[in-house]
């Protein structure tokens, strides 16, 4: 059974409290921008494709609260910075609000409905496009969580390996703790369990090991944000995890829809890389782990270079080096802003 991370009943936007899971599973309901906001940033809703569908969202929520669109762009725009399928999301919102005369709250709800469905069948297509790339019977190592919970309701990176369950191969999966918010142990696991995959969750610094004494047929993660040259930058983590694959000899697979990919920034440097609070890494839920004025460093995404990629998995089909003309043909094929968003 898939999970949806998120749903608009007629009295605003539910959200499954990605906080809370594995043990309890608990919506939310939002009713205001704040609350969709406040959600975003504290990750109640959280993986790139999903914050982006959560915010078209909250932007009809503003046409409704009577607040001007341009506030609630701005706040919604402050919550985290990486992922930048939460501006391209905000952007097309914008530009139905501009096209629009009198109230705007049921055209921007339309719009946001479109993009959620997009996104849904954006991942099947991705999907459909990757499992080619696993052999019958396949041992896959992923990242941070790029599922049914961090997009419309199927997943990128899960959606390759639900789609090559689909085709009827065999899959196992392993499945990376992800420190420190553990979205591999407490969201892919748990979702992948659901859908009754073999996963085993491993902690971050395992991959090495794992691929050095089993064969390891693929690495498939997500990705918050690509530039144009094929730089990725996902949860971190990810780089690592790139290195040893390539070490390895294993194929390094990243699996996101073209809206990930930003032309304007050249190259992954230019990302901007949220830095989250100390505290996510000196404590779990509420448990200290090292005193309190213990210093960290918490940057919750990095950059993998496009060298270390072995391709790019989009709906428009399976994207190989360079990344360059490869990811600016499909953007002119979809229609999609090619440079400078
Ligand atoms: O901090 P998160 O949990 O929002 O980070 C999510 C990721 O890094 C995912 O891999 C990425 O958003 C792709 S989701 C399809």
């Amino acid at each position: 059974m898939l999970p949806e991370p998120l749903r608009w009943t007629g009295e605003g936007l539910s959200l499954l409290d990605q906080r809370r899971l594995p043990f309890v599973v608990e919506h939310r309901l939002c009713r205001t921008v704040e609350q969709v906001a406040w959600s975003i940033e504290n990750m109640v809703v959280r993986g790139a494709p999903a914050i982006g569908v959560a915010a078209a969202y909250a932007m009809a929520l503003a046409a409704r609260e009577g607040m001007p669109l341009e506030t609630a762009a701005k706040r919604l725009a402050s919550t985290r910075p990486t992922a930048v399928n939460l501006f391209w999301a905000l952007k097309r919102m914008e530009i139905v609000a501009s096209r629009c005369r009198g109230n705007l709250f049921g055209p921007l709800l339309a719009e946001a409905e479109a993009i959620h469905d997009e996104d849904i069948a954006c991942n099947r297509s991705l999907g459909r496009c990757g499992q080619a790339l696993l052999p019958r019977e396949s041992t896959v190592i992923t990242h941070c969580n790029a599922g049914a919970l961090a997009t419309s309701g199927y997943g990128t990176a899960l959606g390759v390996l639900r789609a090559a369950v689909e085709a009827g191969k065999t899959v196992t999966v392993f499945a990376d703790e992800t420190r420190p918010r553990l979205q591999g142990s407490r969201l892919t696991a748990w979702e992948l369990r659901q859908d009754g995959f073999d996963v085993t969750v491993i902690t971050d610094g395992m991959s090495g090991p794992l691929m050095r004494t089993r064969p390891v047929d693929a690495v498939l993660v997500g990705a918050d944000r690509i530039a144009a040259n094929g730089d990725v930058a996902n949860k971190i983590g990810t780089y690592n995890l790139a290195v040893v694959a390539v070490r390895h000899g294993v194929p390094f697979y990243v699996a996101a829809p073209l809206s990930t990919v930003d032309a304007s920034l050249e190259r992954g440097e230019s990302i901007p890389i949220e830095e989250r609070d100390g505290n996510e890494i000196r404590s779990i839920d509420g448990t200290a782990l090292i005193p309190a004025d213990f210093p960290v460093w918490n940057p919750a995404f990095d950059v993998t270079p496009a060298e270390l990629v072995t391709a790019i998995i989009t709906e428009a089909g399976v994207l190989y080096p360079p990344y360059g003309p490869a990811l600016r043909d499909a953007l002119k094929k979809a229609g999609l802003p090619e440079k400078g968003a």
